[in-house]
């Protein structure tokens, strides 16, 4: 008998045509989001669950999941939907999907620094209002990005390829990371003991660390305050990293000059304050939103899969 996958989201063809292969899936072809009473209910006598950081894997739904579950194989990189405590307390194995989404999210942070900085937003709304009248020296300037300093929070994956693309505009690459990473990861880049430390060193501010107790909020009135005045902000990772007050009033005093943003709190429901500010750039979180890089996402959630079920460690366990 094949394991039952519970799926919860419409995933790409081919790696639905590989669960229908080696597994029986529930799958959900209306992309519809499931109530977690609904994630319940259809977990009822599957072997594992195939989420995406949609669905909160609170510890009240882990704790009430049928015991059949034994694993929790996400689609996606970042794991703060699932509570890690939960599925440990019940032995269910959690995995995510590094690496393979590096190169898209770094693609759509360079997309968020170049589209706050050159004020793409501003321009794409005012041809299609139509409202655009005349050239003058003086129209929809913007910020150049070449050759300035960028800030990284968290030197991670996602972080070091940003940096990389980032030198390809004669970025000068700072960062901040729990501990210095060696040489040959840094490529050059300036390490920074705290965040405290590195803000003041940032043209443009790429947040790339993970979303936990420690980093919820990091971004506050304060830290903003350590930037240089009308420095850029970008954020691929996770809205919780950043306090929504604090960056939404710098944007409309001019003391951060622009954000660019594709990750939110309470997606997508996000803060009303930033729709109104024309120097937010605004994406609906699509970092990892690339027909290759989804395909790799899938693939790399059902080898963890196979591993599990094959009685091999999964490669990318993180609970
Ligand atoms: C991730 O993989 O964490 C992306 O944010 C999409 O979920």
């Amino acid at each position: 008998m094949k394991p039952v996958i519970l799926v919860t989201r419409k995933l790409p063809d081919a790696v639905e045509e590989r669960l229908k292969r080696d597994y029986e899936p529930r799958l959900n072809p209306d992309d519809r989001l499931y109530t977690k009473d609904e994630i319940i209910e259809r977990a009822e006598g599957a072997d594992a669950i195939l989420p995406c950081h949609t669905e909160a894997m609170t510890a009240d739904v882990i704790g009430r999941l049928p015991d059949s579950i034994r694993a929790i194989a996400n689609f996606s990189v970042g794991y703060d939907h699932v509570d890690l405590e939960a599925a440990k307390a019940r032995g269910i194995i959690v995995t995510n999907t590094p690496e393979v989404l590096s190169d898209a999210t770094a693609e759509l942070t360079i997309l968020l620094m170049l589209g706050a900085a050159r004020r793409a937003g501003e321009g794409e709304r005012l041809v299609r209002a139509g409202e655009w009248k005349d050239w003058s020296p003086s129209f929809m300037v913007g910020t150049q990005m070449t050759g300035k300093r960028l800030g990284i929070i968290g030197l991670g994956r996602v972080g070091r390829v940003t940096a990389q693309r980032a030198r390809g505009f004669d970025m000068e690459i700072h960062y901040h990371d729990l501990n210095r990473l060696p040489a040959e990861a840094e490529a050059g880049a300036i390490f920074h003991q705290t965040v405290e430390d590195l803000l003041p060193h940032c043209d443009f501010l790429a947040i790339h660390c993970v979303a936990s107790p420690q980093t919820r909020g990091l971004l506050d009135a304060e830290r903003i305050a350590l930037l240089p005045e009308g420095a850029i902000v970008v954020n691929a990772a996770r809205g919780v990293i950043v306090d929504d007050e604090a960056l939404i009033q710098a944007l409309k005093s001019g003391r951060v000059k622009a954000a660019g943003i594709d990750a939110y709190n309470n997606e997508p429901n996000i803060h009303p304050g930033y729709k109104d500010l024309p120097n937010a750039f605004l994406m609906p979180h699509i970092g990892s939103a690339t027909a290759e890089t989804r395909d790799a996402m899938g693939f790399r959630a059902l080898d963890n899969l196979d591993a599990i079920f094959a009685g091999r460690e999964p490669k990318d366990r993180v609970a």
